[in-house]
């Protein structure tokens, strides 16, 4: 479809009311009730179309064990699409979409069921006009992945001669380098590379995209991006959620794999990276692939990691439980919920530049930002009175909430004196921008869909990050106990500590 329209000669591709439409095709969800998918996924199918992104030849069709009928599986869609719609809900469109809802019920290795998938994919490209184009999309457990995989290839569905097969996977790509190495093989032994997309959704959002506007359609901030002027660049993800009913999932991962091996890492790539190029996935992967192949773990693990676990506190001005109290949590469990880790980029631009990273749970606030500090003037022609209140210049983009993004520096408070105190200069996506941002999983559906690659990871780029995280992890099972924060607050003394000992502090996000 978009390829006809970019054909079209009444169309001008300087408009840019043309919007990027997908094709007919289907969506096939595995795990199409779990948490993931009735939170994220099926809202941003329903806003896909409503905001018109979404062709009349769409289906969708869950595969489950549960057992719905079509109808009722229907509803529960719809309920789902509802409670997580970010644009306003309108029966017409939910009318249109729930004409290409189906539903297959069975176990993932159960060969009829996969015969009876086959035979409503057929019947898709028949009545709903899918042309033969589906995605896989598996929003299921790691360990599932063989069986669904190789059912896809038992069943012939990997390959069609009239349209396009995909298959989306969910993080986490295995849980060290040895597995995510045999995932691939499992995956690459179905689908070529260019039809696998493996999803980090951090990519997916707005004010992720934007480090590559801000750092490179920009010509004032290149200049200083590198070890002449920064000091060190600090990344957060804070949550102030608690693990909730996901113990099952959470208990065996940890912070770290949950949060670093992916966003952070991605994230530290994006800051750090070269120009690409070309935004194309080939040129945006290779330079983030130089970053991760260039970062190096700590070389002292016990002076430059921190993990712990949160235990009761306050949150939300209630009182809430600690993690090992936490439904479903085996006693004793070590799983971490804070992680920071101090990564080194061994690049002519990095070289001495420290990359802080921290994630956790139920710390003081859900907020997610990236923070490059600079060195400090290399000579104050001030008295020391002066400059008191000054501290280092910063940038900080601000990658939820309150996207946007905050340079700090220091100013002359107004009066007879020159004293000088740190203030901001702010830019918000609310005050600049009358629209508001897609949902990050709305954009790399649309992407599958549309068959486009650059925010999706390579196999390579998974594969670095595990090799910075592993000898990590590594380490961290050779402690015996692990550290304790209380609930709302930023995280354990540790944490501290490892700043302290370069003679830096932690940002209070
Ligand atoms: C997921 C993690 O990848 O990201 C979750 O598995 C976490 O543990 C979530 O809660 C946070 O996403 P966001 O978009 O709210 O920052």
């Amino acid at each position: 479809m978009t390829e006809t329209l970019l054909g079209n000669p009444l169309r001008d591709a300087r408009d840019r009311r043309l919007p990027r439409i997908a094709g007919p095709c289907s969506l096939i969800m595995f795990g199409v009730t779990g948490d993931l998918a009735k939170k994220k996924l099926i809202p941003a199918v329903y806003d896909l179309a409503n905001r018109g992104l979404l062709p009349p030849g769409f289906a969708l069709v869950g595969f489950a064990r549960q057992d719905f009928g079509t109808e009722s599986f229907a509803k529960v869609i719809k309920q789902a699409a509802k409670d997580g719609a970010r644009t306003p809900w309108s029966e017409t469109v939910w009318k249109q979409l729930a004409a290409g809802i189906r539903f297959v019920p069975g176990e993932f290795d159960d060969d009829q069921a996969w015969e009876r998938l086959a035979d409503t994919m057929a019947e898709l490209d028949e009545q709903q006009g899918t042309g033969g184009n589906h995605a896989f999309y598996l929003s299921i457990p790691p360990g599932l992945f063989p069986v669904v995989v190789s059912q896809i290839k038992k069943h012939g569905l990997a390959e069609s001669s009239k349209g396009w097969r995909r298959v989306v996977i969910e993080k986490p790509f295995g849980h060290d380098l040895a597995s995510a190495e045999e995932l691939n093989r499992i995956v690459a032994d179905v689908f070529a590379s260019e039809s696998v997309f493996r999803i980090d959704h951090y990519l997916g959002k707005e004010t992720v995209q934007n480090i590559l506007a801000f750092r490179f359609a920009n010509g004032m901030f290149e200049p200083i991006w590198n070890n002449h002027y920064v000091d060190h660049v600090q990344i957060t993800m804070a949550e102030d959620i608690g693990i909730g009913s996901r113990a099952g999932y959470y208990d065996g991962i940890g912070a770290a794999r949950d949060v670093i091996q992916n966003h952070l890492l991605q994230l530290m790539a994006l800051i750090a990276m070269e120009e690409p190029v070309s935004f194309n996935a080939s040129s945006l992967r290779l330079e983030k692939q130089k970053i991760l192949a260039n970062a190096r773990p700590p070389a002292r693990m016990d002076l430059h990691t921190a993990q712990a676990q949160y235990v009761a506190g306050w949150a939300g001005g209630e009182k809430v439980r600690g993690y090992l109290e936490e439904d479903g949590v085996p006693d004793g469990s070590r799983a971490e919920t804070y992680a920071a880790i101090r990564v080194d980029v061994s690049t002519r631009r990095w070289a001495g530049v420290p990359f802080y990273l921290r994630t956790g749970k139920r710390l003081g606030r859900r907020v997610t930002e990236v923070a490059v500090i600079f060195k400090r003037a290399p000579h104050q022609p001030f008295s020391k009175n002066d400059i008191e209140e000054l501290g280092q210049n910063a940038l900080v983009m601000r990658i939820q909430p309150d996207e946007g993004v905050t340079l700090r520096f220091g100013a002359k408070v107004p009066g007879t004196t020159m004293e000088i105190r740190d203030v901001n200069m702010d830019f918000a996506y609310g005050g600049a921008f009358v629209e508001s941002s897609p949902e990050a999983y709305e954009r790399l559906i649309l992407d599958v869909l549309l068959g486009d690659p650059p925010l999706f990871p390579q196999h390579e780029e998974v594969e670095l990050a595990w090799k910075i995280l592993d000898p990590v992890i590594a380490h961290w099972k050779t402690c015996d106990t692990i550290d304790s924060y209380p609930s709302g607050t930023w995280g354990p003394a540790s944490a501290d500590e490892m700043m302290a000992r370069d003679g830096r502090t932690w940002r209070r996000p």
